[in-house]
């Protein structure tokens, strides 16, 4: 079996993919950094002697890495495990070469080019996809302006500018649920799964790395104490069992927290605007509306 994790270079995703190693899966670890992506690899070699673990850098804020990343997992080997992990929190300034914000970019168009581009590869294989969102309920008061998603009025993600970057990372959160909707709606009739998961509110992760004093900023606001929150290993499990487990085989569509299924509000599953967010998202990255996903059904 082979598995590949974006934002496998630290925090919850490294932890996934040291346990899919363990499992005796081979695994591609995709990340921005030749250093950290070489330190994990070796780490992972050690705990895991005879699994096969590779490596593909690739900035994914960044949509043209994003395209030939995609590229190169769908010439080599097939994919048995996809694990969209990656995200980052930046400041609201900072956008790509077409002024779309790099958080955007890196935590959801990324994945919607990834996923959907080795969909297309995959889809006469057996294949789970799980996309890692983030808290549900928490998400439920962040409605997705589904034509909306280069954010040019900074003032719509709410009043304390301190407090926006954190804003439209929750956004692109809910995106990554409505694209695993999308995703596994448009893939019913072939043999992948798409799921979702919330890992829980994780510490010892570097999510808020990339916005300066956005930490001590969520905590002052909200009592987030990175500190005293579970370590990435508690983080790591649902989506690792999503990937792995027989419990879960055959199991699409479905969001999951602590390895149950949880709802998500309605304006994330609404088909209609999770389809309208598919196809806005298409002519945002330059893809046709519809791509041909062949079945049958396979093995
Ligand atoms: N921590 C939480 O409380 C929490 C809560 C809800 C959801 N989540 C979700 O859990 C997932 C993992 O987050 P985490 O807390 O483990 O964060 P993390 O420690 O910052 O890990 C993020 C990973 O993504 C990579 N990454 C970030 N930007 C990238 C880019 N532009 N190109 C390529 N790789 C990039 C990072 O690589 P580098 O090593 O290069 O930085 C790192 O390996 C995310 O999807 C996050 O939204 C986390």
């Amino acid at each position: 079996m082979r598995a590949v994790i974006t934002g496998s270079t630290n925090g919850i995703g490294a932890v996934v993919a040291e346990r899919l190693a363990r499992e005796g899966i081979d695994v591609t670890l995709v990340g921005r950094s030749d250093q950290r992506l070489s330190a994990t690899a070796e780490r992972i070699r050690s705990a895991a002697p005879g699994v096969e673990v590779s490596t593909e850098r690739a900035d994914l804020a960044d949509l043209d890495q994003v395209r030939a990343l995609t590229e190169r997992l769908s010439a080599a080997e097939p994919l048995d495990i996809v694990i969209s992990n990656a995200a980052l929190v930046a400041p609201l300034d900072e956008r790509d070469a077409s002024g779309l914000p790099r958080t955007v970019v890196a935590n959801y168009l990324a994945p919607y080019v990834l996923l959907r581009g080795l969909a297309q590869t995959l889809s006469e294989r057996r294949a789970r996809f799980v996309i890692v969102g983030a808290d549900p309920v928490v998400l439920e008061q962040v409605p997705v302006d589904v034509d909306d998603l280069r954010f040019e009025q900074p003032e719509r993600l709410g009043p304390d500018p301190e407090l926006r970057p954190f804003a439209l990372y929750a956004h692109t959160k809910n995106m990554d649920a409505m694209l695993m909707y999308a995703l596994a709606r448009r893939l019913r009739d072939t043999a992948i799964t798409v799921t979702g998961a919330h890992p829980g509110v994780i510490g010892q992760t570097g999510l808020t790395d990339e916005t300066p004093g956005l930490a001590e900023k969520l905590h002052a606001s909200y009592g987030i104490d990175t500190a005293t929150m579970p370590s990435p290993d508690v983080g790591a499990d649902t989506p690792a069992w999503l990937a792995t487990s027989s419990e879960v085989e055959g199991v699409t569509e479905t969001f999951f927290v602590d390895r149950h299924p949880v709802p998500t509000a309605d304006h994330v599953s609404d088909e209609a605007r999770c389809n309208r967010l598919w196809k806005r998202t298409a002519q945002v990255v330059g893809l046709p509306a519809e791509p041909a996903f062949a079945g049958p059904v396979g093995t």
